[in-house]
């Protein structure tokens, strides 16, 4: 294909690096930001030797996620990365491989699947609650962080796996997990090979890490095996899948691959917008107030069952206008397989291109006020007239996260029944600063008040 030779402009960034240290900094979504507020909706930069486009217009977003997805590849060197830890699963296949995975487990999260799973849902938060309940007084300050990656954690063990991990196996995900996004980052941002493979202390942790989850998740399936049980469950569908042409089951990697990624993918993303909304709606005490009336309207101080979740609308529309400001995946890249024109630009091959779920949800064409924290926003018109490429927490199009509706019930329910006994307070003063790497949280430990209500 000829496309004419038209580059975006961009920052330039230093001899050799390019521009690595500004977008490996805490402050790299504000210095994306300024370069697409600088150089518009296509800029280019350097990072090391390779080139990177940074395309930040819905319409184009939509080009590169749709028609021409297959232009645009998972083949990148963070995928490289990530498939070290999730292996070859859903979340990093490509091509039939990964539309063969996609058929496969697609079914499973279908709304009115997801529905039967409210339940299992609401019991766990109960759980919290009664275990928020005994601290309350003797504990008053809890790390909100920590309780939601626990609770969704156990969510997701429970929903779809229909088991219960040990205190001891919560803990040691507690403990890695942070460790564990920290070293794919760093292996992802400074490729240099052999520094990972050096006999130092925290690259055997990383590895030991890797080895603790693949444990805890083979042990998962094991236990499945030895029961010969056969709940209604993902675990299990996965277990039971033939593959079309050889009529063969997955084999034990294939189902550690899957196992995993549902296991990692399905729970820190969805805890780290919950703890944002707490720090947030300390700060919004009007919005706290909003979301309180209505849960009082719907649930009174009874528990939630499946058929109240369409009922807590403004719940939900606090939850979307989160994920709208605190993207948990704020930045997605794709690398470019054959030469291209996006826009009026030319993007060769070889080269990666890059879009921001944080950026695109606060594109100021967009969105009006788009810093203000307003749930409102996302009432049925304004979703109606919205560009759909240009709100991307979940990603978009084929590829968009397979957990979008679970992940929105997950959290109504937890807002809604946390709401019901507590408020959670930050306490004066505090500044909460923000993390930014392959996912987007809190940095350190978020202390909060918890009052019992
Ligand atoms: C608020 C919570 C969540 C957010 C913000 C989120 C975000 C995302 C995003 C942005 C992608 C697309 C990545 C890309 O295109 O490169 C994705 C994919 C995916 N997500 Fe989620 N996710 C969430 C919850 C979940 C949950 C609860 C599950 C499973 C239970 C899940 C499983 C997956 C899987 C398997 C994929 C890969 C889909 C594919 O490539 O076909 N996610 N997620």
């Amino acid at each position: 294909m000829t496309v004419k030779n038209n580059t975006p402009q961009g920052p330039k960034g230093y001899p050799y690096i390019g521009n690595l240290l500004n977008l490996a900094s805490s402050q790299g979504l504000d210095w994306l930001q300024s370069v697409s507020e600088k150089y518009g909706d296509v800029s280019k930069f350097r990072i090391i030797k390779r080139n990177m486009y940074l395309i930040n217009h819905p319409d184009l977003v939509k080009e590169v996620l749709t028609h021409k997805m297959h232009n645009y590849s998972k083949r990148t060197y963070g995928f490289k990365i990530i498939r070290t830890v999730l292996g070859e699963s859903i979340f990093t296949a490509m091509g039939d491989t990964w539309k063969r995975k996609r058929r496969l487990a697609q079914p499973y999260f279908h709304k009115k699947i997801i529905a039967n799973l409210a339940q299992t849902m609401i019991d766990t938060i109960d759980d919290m609650r009664k275990e928020w309940a005994t601290k309350e007084g003797k504990q008053p300050y809890i790390d909100v962080g920590d309780a939601m990656m626990r609770l969704t954690l156990t969510v997701v063990v429970r929903t779809l796996f229909s088991t219960s991990l040990t205190a001891k196996e919560v803990q040691t995900v507690a403990d890695i997990f942070t460790p564990l996004l920290k070293g794919t980052n760093n292996r992802i941002l400074y490729p240099i090979k052999f520094l990972y493979d050096l006999p130092l202390k925290r690259n055997i942790r990383y590895k030991e890490n890797i080895e603790e989850l693949d444990r805890i998740i083979l042990g998962i399936i094991k236990k499945r095996r030895a029961s010969g049980e056969k709940p209604m469950d993902l675990l299990q569908m996965l277990m039971d899948a033939r593959d079309e042409e050889s009529g063969l089951p997955l084999n034990d990697q294939e189902l550690r691959d899957e196992a995993m990624t549902i296991f990692i993918a399905g729970h820190e993303t969805t805890a780290n917008a919950m703890t944002w909304l707490w720090v947030t709606l300390s700060q919004h005490p009007e919005i706290r107030s909003k979301i309180e009336e209505e849960v009082t309207e719907v649930l009174g101080a009874r528990i939630p069952t499946a058929a109240d979740f369409p009922k807590l609308s403004y719940t939900l529309k606090a939850f979307k206008e989160i994920l709208r400001l605190c993207p948990p995946v704020p930045v997605i890249p794709r690398r470019v397989e054959q030469d291209d024109r996006i826009g009026d630009y030319f993007i060769e091959r070889g080269s990666s291109i890059l879009f921001s779920p944080y950026l695109l949800n606060r594109h100021p064409d967009f969105w009006d006020s788009p810093e203000t924290f307003n749930p409102g926003r996302f009432d049925s018109n304004f979703q109606r007239r919205q560009h759909p490429f240009a709100y991307l927490p979940f990603g978009g199009g084929p590829r968009i996260c397979i957990g979008n509706n679970f992940a929105m019930m997950e959290a109504v329910f937890i807002i809604a029944m946390v709401l019901q006994q507590f408020q959670l307070d930050l306490p004066p003063q505090t500044k909460v600063r923000p993390w930014f790497k392959l996912t987007y949280r809190p940095k350190g430990p978020v202390k909060m008040k918890l009052v019992k209500k």
